[in-house]
């Protein structure tokens, strides 16, 4: 299939997440702490993280899209907060599966941000850098790559390759 290659192996993937969870662990304050995550590439990256913290945590979601096809780029990102859940003077976690251009994160920044948590931290599970068209950082990043286009552990391609326990590189055939 055209995502044979893999980058990252579930092995990578389940050995990180308990040191990412120790890093966030030390940089939250003590107490309750809302976990948001972003559908859908996020949700099995963030759960499996949500897990890891093993700590008193809610769960919200917030859902990205861009506005038409190949406006992504220009920063035209919607985003559904129906399922964020309340956010003002709480401790928030804010989970991606990748940072690209970044402009997905950073619309999200600004939408918590605006609804005054008492604290937020975010984290990602791949970082892009080579992608950048903003100035955001991820608080906690898993793995750094290259320029590739990556499947699996909740990320896509047309809607497949999702349940995939590993990171690969997509190349068509
Ligand atoms: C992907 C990914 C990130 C975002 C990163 O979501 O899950 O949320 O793009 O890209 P950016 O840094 O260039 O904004 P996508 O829109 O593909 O939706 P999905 O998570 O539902 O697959």
């Amino acid at each position: 299939m055209p995502a044979d290659e893999i980058l990252i192996s579930e092995t990578e993937i389940q050995n990180r997440l308990p040191e990412l969870a120790a890093e966030i662990n030390e940089a939250l304050p003590d107490g309750p702490i809302h976990v948001v995550i972003i559908l859908k590439g996020a949700i099995i990256f963030g759960v499996d993280l949500a897990r890891a913290l093993m700590r008193n945590a809610t769960l919200g979601f917030l859902a990205a899209s861009s506005y038409g096809a190949g406006t992504k780029s220009k920063g035209r990102v919607q985003i559904d907060t129906e399922h964020l859940g309340e956010i003002e003077g709480r401790n928030v976690l804010l989970i991606d599966d990748i940072l690209d251009t970044g402009h997905t994160f950073a619309k999200t920044i600004d939408i918590l941000g605006d609804k005054r948590p008492a604290s937020l931290r975010t984290c990602v599970l791949m970082d892009k850098p080579a992608r950048r068209e903003t100035e955001i950082q991820a608080d906690h990043v898993g793995f750094t790559i290259e320029n590739h286009f990556v499947v699996g552990y909740g990320l896509d391609c047309d809607e497949a390759y999702r349940t995939l326990p590993d990171i690969r590189i997509y190349a068509p055939e």
